[in-house]
């Protein structure tokens, strides 16, 4: 067996970071510590770098189907590698059930999609559109196929949205068989109402956005997320949260004894909603400015600017346990050009390769994140929480060898064309980053090399994930 040796770089986990080299031997870390190569071993130096367990990216969108000529524009061939460039050796992405079908039926199509097409390893989670109460006889099978999370949408009335009811009859069924469910929390009705209100004004603009999906619209689904978890006895989570009054929620009905987790994503940390620009006159903004708003058009929106601060004060301290990016890209030149009114416009926005220099960059560098927390938040703690440790998020012998080596100190800045997506923009162009991922190892093989993934990559992997850990971190 070839083994490989990672030596002199500083090993960071949640519990602490430390000089160590890594051997890897096959697949998987053979040893961890103060090691000598071995006659004819494979040796990277690492010396100046961190070495990082793999990034666990755990809300993405990969070959969304999301209406006529809006299929996200990221194949599980290019979002898989833009990911391994950005240190993500494994996503958790959203097979959805849609509209008539079956939820085994929407996990075979996710199947199809990735099955020898991702690069990277991957998971799913189960997202359904709509709620019928013979799904639950499926949830056995899906947990049998290692998919033992799921997701519905409080959001988007009228097309995916469910009620209480439902979510009631859904988490009850979740809890049964293992499954924990994540909430895209927004109150649809509300939004529906605040929409039709602006389009009645004329107020066509992306500007617009942020002001019909209030930040009081994530608070509420939230909060009644809260009393439906704790009717059902079942564990919930949040998705992307955006707003730091949702943790304000989450938090009173963690100390009701509700297990009830929350991700966040980097746009909600390092972008605000001074990107939707000025209130346009007569409602109608301009071609450039109404451009640059489309980058960010996402739901939930921007918000405040008060709320980066917030929102990193309590992923540091714990309310917030993991990050993912909710990748969801479309084209700024096609596919978001399309709508003649802010509320058409193809809704998520790319990030999947700067997860890890975003939050580092913002978080570690001016010291609201230690190093130990950012490996939590974006590992770690997504692989105790979603069934997959120690097998993955973690540098120990006997752990799959997913490694990132990363330049703590490299300057760079972002450029589109510099990025391994497919889409034809960064909403974060020209900005300066600090932190670079420089190699990455996927399951003992060398997958990126000096930020540049290798031409040739062998399919990544299916990981069936066991009983999620509901412990929040
Ligand atoms: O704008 C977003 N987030 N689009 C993707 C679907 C979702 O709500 O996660
Ligand atoms: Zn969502
Ligand atoms: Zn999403």
């Amino acid at each position: 067996m070839t083994t490989t040796l990672i030596i002199g770089g500083t090993v960071v986990t949640p519990d602490g970071s430390a000089r160590a080299d890594v051997r890897i031997s096959g697949e998987v870390i053979d040893e961890v510590g103060e090691l000598a190569p071995r006659p004819g071993e494979k040796v990277v130096d690492a010396s100046g770098l961190l070495v990082l367990p793999g990034g666990i990216d755990t809300h993405t969108h990969l070959e969304l189907d999301c209406g006529p000529g809006l299929r996200t524009i990221d194949d599980w061939a290019s979002g898989s590698r833009a990911a391994l460039a950005g240190g993500t050796t494994m996503m958790i992405d959203f097979a959805t059930q849609f509209h008539g079908q079956t939820p085994l039926e929407g996990l075979a199509a996710w199947h199809a999609m990735a099955d020898g097409h991702a690069v990277s390893d991957y998971a799913f989670h189960l997202a359904f559109t709509e709620w019928k109460p013979e799904f639950a006889d499926q949830f056995g099978a899906l947990v049998e196929a290692g998919v033992t999370s799921a997701k519905m949408y409080m959001g988007y009335f009228g097309s995916m949205m469910v009620e209480d009811d439902q979510i009631l009859a859904a988490l009850r069924a979740a809890r049964e068989a293992g499954i924990v469910v994540g909430f895209h929390c927004e109150n649809g009705r509300i939004i529906a109402a605040r929409v039709g209100e602006e389009l009645a004004k004329g107020h066509t603009a992306s500007y617009y956005h942020q002001h019909t999906r209030p930040e009081a619209s994530e608070w509420e689904a939230a909060n009644r997320l809260g009393f439906l978890a704790e009717t059902a006895d079942a564990g919930v989570y949040v998705v992307h949260v955006s707003s730091a009054g949702t943790l304000d929620v989450v938090e009173q009905f963690r100390a009701r004894g509700v297990r009830y987790g929350a991700e966040t994503c980097p746009q909600y940390l390092v972008a605000d909603a001074s990107e939707y620009g000025p209130e346009p006159a007569g409602g109608v903004a301009d071609a450039a400015s109404e451009r640059h708003a489309r980058q960010f058009m996402m739901s939930p929106p921007l918000r405040e600017a008060s709320n980066n601060d917030r929102l990193f004060r309590l992923l540091a301290d714990g309310t917030l346990n993991f990050v993912g990016t909710d990748h969801c890209s479309f084209t700024l030149d096609d596919q978001k050009a399309r709508a003649t009114a802010f509320n058409q416009v193809a809704n998520g926005a790319p990030g999947i390769e700067l997860r890890l220099p975003l939050l580092w960059s913002y978080g570690v560098v001016p010291g609201r994140l230690t190093p130990e927390r950012f490996v939590a938040v974006t590992s770690e703690n997504a692989a105790r929480y979603f069934g997959m440790f120690p097998r993955k998020g973690v540098i120990a012998a006997g752990s799959d060898a997913d490694l990132v080596l990363f330049d703590p100190a490299r300057v760079w800045t972002v450029r589109h064309d510099d990025l391994h997506d497919a889409g034809d923009y960064s909403q974060y162009e020209g900005r300066e980053l600090t932190g670079k991922v420089r190699d990455v190892f996927l399951r003992g093989r060398q997958v990126v090399v000096d930020g540049e993934p290798l031409a040739e990559l062998a399919p990544g992997q299916y990981i069936k994930r066991g009983r999620p850990d509901l412990t929040v971190r």
